[in-house]
């Protein structure tokens, strides 16, 4: 259980008087911290069409942005100053960064979203900006110096390639040091730039809306199965006005809709379901299909990508949800989720060896040597 921030304050303390509610900056939070990835990882991964990236260039006072897969050659191009390259989902890749996200777990994981890392040339910066959920600032190698204003009734600059404030005014200045961290809780307007080249990591947080939430709800009561009755009208008469539609046709309609149901297991179900989902451009990789061999010796790691949840007594990996589990093999695989890895042997004791076989397959999962 993670119990206290990078820097030791307890996340008892920062939930209390910080999350949500205040920034805080955290001076030497992570001695010795140089930005999770080296350089020329970032730019490799970048230039994959599996992760998302975009270039961030200021030339002449305009903005430009053009989204990945970004090209070595175009990020070389982009010249010694005034630009920044944005890598979104670098724990997905990348150990370093996945174990800094893994340092914030003491909120929890349907909360915590990923580590986005950037590298700005000099002068390099998105422009002053809010957004809608928390982030921590963890600045890597090189200085970044941030203006802050309090959240307020921004007005967004029209027509520019990304959200920017119009007319930013700071309340604040702090500057980033290589191991400092700073957290922004949503609406706070922040503009960052790059004293010198530089690194900063993103760890950020989401949380769902309530109309995405619906949407996907309403997809959900489909897949699950809806009330189905065929429409009858024995009784129908010769229509005098032949676009109008009748009152029986509304009638009808209105009584089926109100014959959905659903209770709190279908929202439980949906809810584990949705927040375990990966977004979209996530894929695993399927392991080449090999024999089953005993796990007991391993130690089983849930793949940085992979999204374990448990809600209610119901399991969820990866937008699926599993068929009900005996008591033994529900608290191993609860317990699972919650560590993010497990013992073989405590695994297969509790008769789960062939599932857990089967998510290494899929990619789900790791499995190592013992230490
Ligand atoms: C950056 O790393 O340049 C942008 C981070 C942010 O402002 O959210
Ligand atoms: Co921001």
């Amino acid at each position: 259980m993670v119990k206290a921030l990078p820097g030791g304050m307890s996340a008892r303390v920062f939930l209390r008087r910080h999350w949500q509610k205040r920034p805080l900056l955290v001076s030497g939070a992570l001695p010795g911290f140089k930005g999770a990835i080296a350089k020329s990882a970032l730019f490799a991964l970048a230039a994959r069409g599996d992760v998302e990236s975009r270039l961030v260039q200021k030339v002449h006072r305009r903005w430009h942005v053009t989204h990945g897969p970004l090209a070595r050659e175009q990020l070389t191009r982009a010249g010694t100053k005034d630009w920044t390259l944005l890598v979104n989902g670098v724990n997905h890749h990348n150990a370093g960064a996945e174990r800094l996200l893994r340092r914030f777990a003491f909120v929890p994981q349907a909360r915590l979203d990923d580590v986005m890392v950037s590298y700005a040339a000099p002068g390099g910066g998105v422009g002053p900006h809010f957004d809608s959920y928390d982030v921590f600032l963890v600045q890597g190698e090189g200085r970044r110096l941030w203006r802050l204003a309090k959240p307020s009734s921004f007005k967004l600059v029209p027509g520019a390639p990304l959200k920017l404030i119009a007319g930013f005014r700071a309340d604040t200045e702090v500057l980033l040091e290589a191991g400092d961290m700073l957290y922004l809780p949503p609406g706070w307007g922040h503009d960052g730039v790059a004293l010198d080249a530089c690194f900063t990591c993103s760890v950020g947080f989401r949380a769902p809306r309530g109309g995405e939430l619906a949407a996907a709800f309403l997809d959900h009561l489909h897949e699950r199965g809806l009330p189905d009755a065929g429409y009858r009208d024995p009784g129908l008469r010769p229509a005098a006005r032949p676009a109008q539609i009748g009152r029986d046709m509304l009638d009808f309609a209105e009584r089926e809709l109100a014959r959905i149901r659903w209770g709190r297991g279908d929202v439980a179900e949906f809810l584990g379901r949705y927040l375990s989902t990966p977004k979209p451009h996530v894929v695993f990789s399927p392991r080449k299909r090999i024999a089953f061999h005993s796990i007991k010796n391993k130690l089983i790691k849930l793949h940085a990508k992979t999204q374990m949840h448990h809600l209610a007594g119901r399991i969820f990996i990866n937008g699926e949800v599993l068929p009900p589990q005996r008591p033994a093999r529900r608290r191993a695989l609860t317990a699972l989720a919650d560590r993010r890895q497990a013992s073989g042997r405590r695994l297969a004791g509790a008769g789960l060896e062939r599932l857990i076989w089967q998510w290494h397959q899929a990619g789900f999962l790791l499995l190592e040597a013992k230490p």
